[in-house]
């Protein structure tokens, strides 16, 4: 049986990236954790590649790859310098990752997606918006903080993305106001996705 995955606006970017006649090729950038997104590509006939910076979220992501014999192609690697050539993929995405990054830092990364894409490739960026509660600074140990000399998640207002995406066609963008409960706590988080399309 399939599994369902959490990041769950992925599924909208994998219907428009299925209706493109473009090879299925995609890329993940801070693809770590315990439960990659990029499952859900594999189980649709992709070849999957991602980047993770941080060492303990690759091993997650390495030993989800195991127990389940996945390839998913998963290596150390920063999405701020992608090992990859320039028009390499039909589809690239980063979800819940580039936020953590200093603003300089995102537009550099932004401009890697925008390299290894190919023309009329697609790519999916949330960012975190200006209205998202949260302003606490990273734990002073947390390693992301080491690793992109980055304190807090770097926030958008409402149009401010739109610079990143000067040679793309916007084809969806949404503003999310979410709350949820987990672990007995309540979280509130307001993010803006962009699906696009590289001109
Ligand atoms: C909140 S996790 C989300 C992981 C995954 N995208 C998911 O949805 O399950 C964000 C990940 O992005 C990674 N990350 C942040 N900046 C990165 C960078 N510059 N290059 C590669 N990975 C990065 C972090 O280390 C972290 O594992």
């Amino acid at each position: 049986m399939h599994e369902i995955i959490w990041a769950t606006p992925l599924y909208e970017f994998l219907r428009q990236c299925n209706a493109s006649p473009l090879e299925k090729t995609v890329l993940d950038c801070g693809a770590g954790g315990d439960a990659p997104p990029l499952s859900l590509f594999h189980q649709y006939g992709y070849t999957t590649y991602g980047v993770e910076i941080a060492e303990e979220a690759l091993a997650q992501a390495q030993e989800f790859c195991q127990a389940r014999a996945l390839p998913l192609n998963i290596a150390r690697g920063d999405m701020r310098a992608l090992p990859f050539g320039n028009e390499s993929f039909g589809f690239v995405y980063s979800f819940n990752a580039i936020i953590f990054m200093t603003k300089p830092d995102i537009a550099r990364a932004m401009s890697e997606i925008e390299r290894v894409l190919k023309r009329d490739g697609l790519c999916f960026v949330n960012f975190e918006s200006v209205d998202d509660p949260d302003n606490e600074p990273f734990c002073e140990t947390a390693p992301l903080r080491r690793l992109l000399q980055s304190e807090r998640f770097a926030k958008h207002a409402d149009n401010e993305a739109d610079a990143y995406f000067r040679n793309f066609d916007v084809l969806r963008k949404e503003k999310k106001f979410a709350e949820w409960v987990r672990w007995g706590r309540q979280f509130k988080r307001v993010t803006i996705e962009y699906i696009a399309k590289k001109k």
